[in-house]
């Protein structure tokens, strides 16, 4: 993985199998996401306790927060085989039909990016969610024939990081949807310590703290600067992940206190220096910065904007106070600037 990409929420390929290896395989090992986990720890143990398929679950947040690991863990609490598929990879409802009546059951079924599934998979989708059942449909036109065929229960778990995408229909046919939230400092600290004992990495509560403080409420993210974090450590000190091991391992690869990197640091400084924090348009704010402007839009400032860095108003973009602050500017003076009217000089002595 290149730099750029170290505090991506998305995961690498080879990044996959490093992650299995971290996974939480229970509900009691998950850390944070209280709601969720008490809401599914209920809700596994009435199916336990009825010997029925718990309700269909849906998973939604943004990349990198646990979704997939929550999904394999609802297969591991409930002791059922887990089959996993995507929406792209159910190209056809065929595709689908094969996948359900194959099902053995109790199984869990997990669809991730549910989202993008084929819409005559979805439909195929309703009634095996509702009555366990797909209408294989036999023939074409006005002869055609559909026939009902019975299939297993079934648990499916969807996971999405664009719930709005789905339509209503399917949506209404989870019993249960979780929506998964950033993760604070504290439960990062939690998925660091944790993490860095599977790898063998010693690392102090500071050392933790600081690396949790950068990884933009995203364990994936924490996970990842956490393996770079270890290099450096065994490179350029003892090999204890201390606080100053990590700030300066965090400061060789560019990801600074808020867990900013150098794209996001380059748009931030343009708004405020180049154009006194705006309102600046995304056009000409990507050209200062050297980039596209759907790289400026769609990676820098998501979380610019989720840090309350920057904001998006009909006029432009703008700077918010905490950005000046951020570059080690006077909030004061940078939005007095941003007026295009003179502002009469402000005695700083009161
Ligand atoms: N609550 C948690 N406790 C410990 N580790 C976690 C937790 N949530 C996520 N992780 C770690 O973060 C990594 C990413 O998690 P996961 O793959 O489940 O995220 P995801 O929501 O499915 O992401 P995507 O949307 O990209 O599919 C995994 O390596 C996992 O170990
Ligand atoms: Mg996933």
């Amino acid at each position: 993985m290149d730099v750029e990409g170290l505090v991506s929420p998305v995961a690498e390929p080879q990044e996959r199998a490093f992650e299995a290896g971290l996974r939480p395989g229970t509900l009691a090992e998950f850390i944070g996401q209280q709601k969720v986990r008490e809401q599914l720890m209920i809700m596994l143990e009435g199916a336990r306790a009825r010997a029925r398929p718990p309700d269909h679950v849906l998973l939604s947040g943004p990349p990198g927060l646990g979704k997939t690991s929550l999904a394999m863990i609802i297969a591991r609490e409930m002791a059922v085989p887990l089959r996993m598929t995507s929406g792209p990879a159910v190209e056809r409802a065929g595709d689908l039909v094969a996948i359900l009546t194959a099902l053995a059951p109790g199984e869990v079924l997990f669809l991730d990016e549910i989202h993008r599934i084929a819409r005559p998979a979805e439909e195929l989708l309703y009634a095996a969610m509702e009555d366990f059942r797909v209408d294989v449909v036999l023939g074409k036109g006005p002869g055609a024939t559909a026939i009902p065929l019975e299939i297993a229960p079934f648990t499916l778990v969807g996971a999405t990081t664009r719930s709005g995408l789905l339509t209503g229909p399917l949506r209404d046919r989870f019993g249960f949807t979780a929506h998964m939230d950033f993760y604070d400092t504290n439960e990062l600290i939690d998925v660091l310590v944790r993490s860095a004992a599977l790898l063998g990495v010693h690392i102090t509560g500071d050392g933790a703290a600081e690396v949790a403080g950068r990884s933009r409420g995203t364990p994936r993210i924490a996970n990842r600067l956490l393996r770079r974090v270890r290099d450096y450590a065994e490179v350029r000190a003892d090999g204890v992940v201390t606080h100053e091991v990590a700030q300066a391992a965090l400061r060789v690869y560019d990801v600074d206190a808020l867990g900013l990197d150098r794209l996001d640091r380059a748009v931030l400084e343009a708004l405020v220096r180049r154009f006194n924090g705006g309102p600046v348009g995304l056009a000409t704010l990507a050209v200062a910065v050297g980039e596209e402007p759907d790289t400026v839009e769609e990676v820098a400032e998501p979380f610019l904007v989720r840090a309350g860095l920057l904001a998006r108003t009909p006029r432009g973009r703008i700077a918010t106070p905490a950005a000046f602050t951020h570059l080690g500017l006077d909030p004061v003076e940078g939005l007095l600037g941003r007026s295009q009217v003179p502002l009469p000089l402000i005695d700083s002595d009161d």
